[in-house]
């Protein structure tokens, strides 16, 4: 029998609706559609199943957090600003108690000191930054490997 393929939660949190546009001398030119479709395709190789969300909102991400309990195997976040902020989605992955891999494009170590502290990175599996949208692929592929894919 074939195995099932592992599903994840793909989110992106406030702002990145604006990749394209948004500060590109930091975050690039690719659009959101444009790291998703790569995202797409790299699933359909490794293969794994994506379920992908933006949301501007902390509540609206909090509660694609608790969905994917039901049906997610694990998520692959970035929560951008929240990354610096949020109590409340750091303790929404713990509570999923799925594996979870930050990314963010920017390598946000090296920017302003405030984006040095992630309340996510000490409940994930790992962080992955500054790779631009390549952060994404190589934290799926990471996720996608923890999960046995
Ligand atoms: C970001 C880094 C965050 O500090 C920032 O607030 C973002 C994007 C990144 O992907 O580099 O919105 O998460």
């Amino acid at each position: 029998m074939k195995a099932s393929a592992a599903r994840i939660l793909v989110l992106h949190g406030p702002n990145l609706n604006l990749l394209g546009t948004r500060e590109p001398g930091v975050y690039g030119h690719t659009t959101l559609q444009g790291i998703n479709e790569a995202l797409t395709a790299l699933a359909k190789e490794l293969p794994v199943e994506l379920r992908i969300v933006q949301s501007n909102s902390e509540g609206a991400l909090v509660d694609a957090i608790q969905g994917a309990i039901a049906d997610c195997d694990g998520i692959l976040i970035n929560p951008a600003a929240y990354t610096h902020t949020s109590v409340a989605i750091r303790d929404a992955i713990a509570a999923t108690g799925l594996p979870a891999v930050e990314v963010h494009l920017s390598n946000v170590h090296a920017r302003e000191p405030f984006r040095s502290h992630s309340y996510i990175a000490p409940i994930a599996v790992g962080q992955i930054c500054g790779f631009g949208p390549d952060s994404y692929l190589l934290g799926l592929r990471a996720l996608a490997g923890r999960l046995g894919k």
